[in-house]
């Protein structure tokens, strides 16, 4: 795995918190922050895989973890961020928890899933950001990185509520990035494409041939390496972004819908789903 900068915890230590910090892309960035000698708090609600990877971290790297179990999604998230915020000096907040679980027609599935969605997608990153880029502007330094999806480029079938809210995160860190660069405060939204996570071989996902999904070590390395470059770092790189820009938007969302089925193994024509 790639190595951070030298100067890596003068900015954006001593202390890094990751929501979602217990597997796949998560444990990658804890991996990565621990070996450039950062301590860690790991929120993720699996305990046994929270225990598991801080063992793991603390024998490799003998840096400080927390661990604590929480589950984002909960409706009193904004008072636990800013608990969580205010017990340490964070100088870096990761908001990386945040994947579909299931694909499905948006009618065929209880309005919960889609709120759910939400609340882990736009509330918990909202409490998260509020609470931690207050404490970050006080001290004049800090990073912010959340990570979205390519899903959240465009609207797509099979995935309506995922990709809006991952559209939110993307739009999020952008307003977040220009009011916070004065304060020495860096805030990126880092969009993931396919990527090989525990989570992703749960979630049904079909192996489509040709199709290879990234790396989540590379992923979390390269997307700390843009922190405070830019407000949106895309895994793809910009020139599969700017081709998706340049598509009429319901050719984009016909294409997404289509890959969308393509992945989760449904039907991919809009006349007959779900009939
Ligand atoms: N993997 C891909 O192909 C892919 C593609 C595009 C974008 N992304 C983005 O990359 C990020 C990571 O995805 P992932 O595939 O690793 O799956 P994930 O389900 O987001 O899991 C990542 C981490 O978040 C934790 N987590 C999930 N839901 C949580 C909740 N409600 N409360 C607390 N912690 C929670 C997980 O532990 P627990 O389950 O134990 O809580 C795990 O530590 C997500 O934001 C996703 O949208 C992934």
């Amino acid at each position: 795995m790639k190595e951070l900068p030298g100067d890596f915890a003068d900015r954006y230590g001593p202390r890094a918190l990751i929501l979602g910090g217990s597997e796949g892309i998560g444990a990658a960035f804890a991996e990565g922050l621990a070996a450039a000698g950062l301590d860690l708090t790991l929120v993720a609600r699996s305990a046994q895989a929270l225990e598991e990877t801080a063992a793991a971290i603390r024998r490799s790297h003998g840096v400080d973890v927390e661990m604590i179990q929480l589950d984002l999604t909960r409706a009193d998230i904004e008072a636990r961020a800013g608990e969580i915020v205010a017990a340490r000096d964070y100088g870096l907040i990761i908001y990386n928890a945040g994947a579909t679980h299931g694909v499905g027609l948006f009618l065929d599935q209880p309005v919960d899933h889609a709120l759910n969605l939400v609340r882990l997608n736009c509330a918990a990153p909202i409490a998260f950001a509020h609470h931690g880029l207050a404490a970050m502007r006080s001290r004049g330094r800090g990073g912010l990185l959340i990570v979205s999806s390519m899903s959240g480029m465009v609207g797509s079938g099979y995935v309506a509520a995922y990709a809006a809210s991952k559209s939110f995160e993307i739009v999020l860190a952008e307003g977040l990035h220009w009011e916070l660069a004065r304060d020495g405060v860096d805030v990126t939204c880092a969009v993931a494409t396919l990527t090989d996570t525990p989570a992703m071989r749960r979630s049904g996902m079909v192996e489509i041939e040709g199709l290879v999904p990234m790396d989540a070590g590379a992923f979390a390395m390269n997307a700390l390496d843009a922190l405070g470059t830019a407000p949106v770092w895309y895994a793809v790189g910009e020139a599969v972004v700017e081709a998706m820009r340049a598509a009429p938007r319901t050719a984009a969302t016909a294409h997404a819908s289509a890959m969308s089925a393509q992945l989760w193994g449904m039907d991919a024509d809009p006349d007959t789903a779900g009939r």
